[in-house]
């Protein structure tokens, strides 16, 4: 039998935003069983340390950080080994109408799903953490192009990474750093299920998409696989959509 595997990710290093829960949880899991070492960065520890348990293989390390505390991420970068592959998957919901908008529900969208993100790959390119030919992607969501009533912020924050990751695939593109964003439409995790909508209503939507049913997590790991290993060489500056045909 070949051996023949353009997806494997063995020998390689990725750090996993969000690796706690839902999407980042999957996509660690799943990277480990391609032969990726991991670090895992997350709020909760406990949460965190559940995931280590399930990854495959070993020397994976926990980085427990709150992404909202810039100040931290100089000390916090300097522990880390050089990255083939970085996965910013965290990130937080949020439902509120345009006409009763705080100043605070805007920071705390922004400063999580856009801030924390962008400046914390700003820290690992300059202390040189990142290695030439890497592969970076961001968690975006079909609602940066898919209106929805009480989610302008949130598709702001998710439309803002999309403009951000292209203009840095064009920066990184000399040292084949490879920038990509995955938008998906709904999946199972405890975002959605913390939105304030019941079980049935959600039900009832997923319904409603052509295949059916909202994503797994898994689903959403198996695309940022391949975003990470060798077979996507040729792909800088891409947004990919994945839906389960839903728009
Ligand atoms: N689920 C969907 O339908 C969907 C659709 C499109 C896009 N997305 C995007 O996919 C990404 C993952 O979402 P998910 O569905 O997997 O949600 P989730 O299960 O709620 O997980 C969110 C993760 O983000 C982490 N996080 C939140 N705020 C943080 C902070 N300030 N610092 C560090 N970590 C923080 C959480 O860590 P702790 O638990 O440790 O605090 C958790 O691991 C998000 O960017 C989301 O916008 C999700």
């Amino acid at each position: 039998m070949s051996d023949f595997n353009p997806f494997s990710l063995t020998s390689k290093t990725v750090l996993v935003t969000g690796a706690s829960s839902g999407i980042g949880r999957a996509v660690a899991i799943a990277c480990s069983k391609m032969g990726a070492r991991l670090v895992l960065l997350g709020r909760n520890k406990q949460k965190l340390e559940t995931t280590l348990g399930l990854l495959a293989g070993d020397g994976h390390m926990t980085l427990a950080a709150d992404l909202t505390e810039r100040g931290t991420f100089v000390r916090m970068t300097d522990t880390l080994p050089a990255l083939d592959g970085i996965v910013h998957c965290a990130g937080i919901g949020q439902r509120a109408l345009c006409k009763q908008l705080t100043e605070q529900d805007v920071d705390s969208i922004m400063d999580t799903n856009f801030k924390g993100p962008i400046l914390l790959q700003q820290t690992l390119l300059e202390q040189k953490k990142v290695k030439k030919g890497g592969s970076i992607v961001f968690l975006s969501s079909i609602a940066a192009c898919s209106p929805s009533i009480g989610h302008a912020v949130y598709s702001a924050s998710k439309g803002a990474i999309i403009s951000y990751a292209k203009c840095l695939s064009l920066e990184l593109a000399p040292r084949k750093i490879r920038v990509n964003c995955i938008s998906p439409a709904m999946v199972w995790t405890d975002l959605i299920r913390n939105e304030g909508l019941d079980e049935d209503q959600l039900k009832e939507d997923e319904s409603r998409y052509p295949l059916k049913r909202y994503g797994q997590p898994e689903d959403i790991a198996n695309l940022a696989i391949y975003m990470l290993s060798d077979a996507s060489s040729w792909m800088t500056g891409s947004n990919v959509k994945i839906s389960g045909g839903t728009y």
